[in-house]
């Protein structure tokens, strides 16, 4: 549920006419709801309420200082894949007792701040990176806390592209390899085993491969209790999806419900999930304007002021996501268009095939634009980017301004 409906035939973001909030900010305009992003954080966090567990939003799927400053003050924790992301949290005032650290390029210096700062764990994803986490350590004199991420190699039924838990993945260190790299890191000095670690992949409409990954890293950790290796939590990464179309995505509930099945004899583990999209993909939607509507033969196009500069999931992923108008109490002859943008790349379209009812200088909005959309922007095309917008019941509070365009070029210089 999302607090993006019509009322009267006019599109609210919660007690706001979107209509009005283009008409002050401009387009494009990325405009989230703060109780949607509330709400699904608290469908996680409930779900799991009986038992010892930590949600640890996954800050790429929207990134914005604003949306962390929401999810600290929830007491979220958060999942980070670099420095970038770890300054921006420490700065949104998120806890770095909280954070959890994944990602297959750790650089040296990423190490060493998460180390100073003292981050809950590093989610470990070769026996290169325990090596380097130890020597890091040895040199600040300051143990890490780790968890192997391990790749269970189950198939997680989703587009190749967001699909991370197979064999063929360059994510985490393998199933049959894992208890070897756990012995090396149990006798290295500065590292402390606190955890295990998987992420299968993104838009998961089904419970059976977190389920199926679940089981294989449960038999893993039999095995470490073996060998005198005793965790302290289990972390599942993110996945859940989320309805863009006509998925049924199981709710965080369901999810919890089967896992805590699973772990039924696991009672003081602490589960850690990292959801991204779940949380932020329904809680936002990118407005643009039509800026002309044109026919080629016999197909209809609807040209506007935004494409995959803003919004790149459906030139990389073929992904669908639903496309409305702000205000339909405007008379307009309905058709089918192609939703395309500005940027000179055939794959710059918002949709293809949709049934709208518009005219030229009207605003229409991509649903369920909150996650991958503005973490995924860029200038392509010398586009400055889309403003943010974050709207809690009646007011609205510009959380990006729109890019100037002497920032396009404020980091580059001409030769003398
Ligand atoms: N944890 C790890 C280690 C991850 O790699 C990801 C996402 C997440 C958590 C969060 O997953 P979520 O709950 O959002 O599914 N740009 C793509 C999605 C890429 C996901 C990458 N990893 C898209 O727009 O569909």
């Amino acid at each position: 549920m999302d607090f993006f409906q019509y009322k009267n035939d006019k599109l609210m973001a919660e007690q706001v006419f979107v209509g009005d909030i283009v008409k002050q900010y401009g387009t494009p305009a990325y405009i989230y709801s703060r109780a949607t992003l509330e709400r699904h954080w608290h469908a996680f966090d409930n779900a799991l309420s009986n038992h010892p567990h930590l949600i640890c939003y996954a800050v790429k799927s929207n990134s914005n200082i604003a949306i962390l400053n929401l999810m600290a003050k929830l007491g979220s924790g958060f999942d980070i894949v670099s420095q970038g992301e770890l300054e921006r949290v420490l700065v949104a005032g998120g806890d770095a007792k909280k954070i959890v650290f994944s990602g297959v390029a750790k650089s040296e210096q990423e190490i060493q701040r998460a180390l100073e700062v003292g981050i809950r764990c590093f989610n470990v994803e070769s026996l290169a990176e325990l090596y380097r986490i130890n020597d890091i350590g040895t040199k600040l004199n300051k143990k890490a806390p780790i968890s192997l991420r391990v790749n269970p190699d189950v198939d997680a039924k989703t587009h190749p592209y967001i699909s991370t838990g197979l064999k063929e993945n360059k994510f985490g260190i393998s199933v049959s390899q894992a208890l070897e790299v756990y012995k090396i890191a149990k006798n290295l000095p500065y590292i402390e085993i606190i955890g295990m670690d998987c992420h299968i992949g993104s838009q998961l409409t089904e419970l059976k491969p977190f389920l199926d990954a679940t089981d294989r890293l449960i038999i893993l950790m039999e095995q470490l209790k073996k060998n005198g290796i005793n965790l302290h939590h289990l972390d599942l990464g993110g996945g859940l999806g989320v309805t863009y179309h006509d998925e049924n995505a199981p709710h965080p509930t369901e999810y919890a419900k089967a896992l805590l099945t699973k772990l039924k004899n696991y009672k003081n583990l602490e589960i850690i999930l990292e959801p991204g999209r779940a949380i932020t993909a329904n809680a936002g939607i990118l407005v643009t304007k039509v800026e002309y509507l044109k026919t080629n033969e016999n197909r209809h196009f609807a040209i506007v002021d935004t494409g995959m500069n803003d919004m790149i999931r459906p030139a990389l992923y073929q992904a669908y996501m639903n496309i409305i108008e702000v205000d339909r109490t405007l008379e307009r002859e309905e058709k089918i268009y192609d939703v395309v943008g500005p940027i000179c790349e055939t794959s710059d379209f918002l949709g293809k095939q949709r049934k709208l009812a518009i005219a030229q200088g009207d605003f229409i909005a991509q649903r369920s634009a909150g996650a991958y959309g503005a973490s995924m922007a860029s200038t392509y095309n010398s586009r400055p980017r889309a403003v943010e917008i974050i709207v809690d019941n009646d007011r609205t509070y510009l959380i990006k301004h729109r890019e100037t365009f002497a920032d396009l070029w404020k980091l580059e210089e001409m030769i003398k």
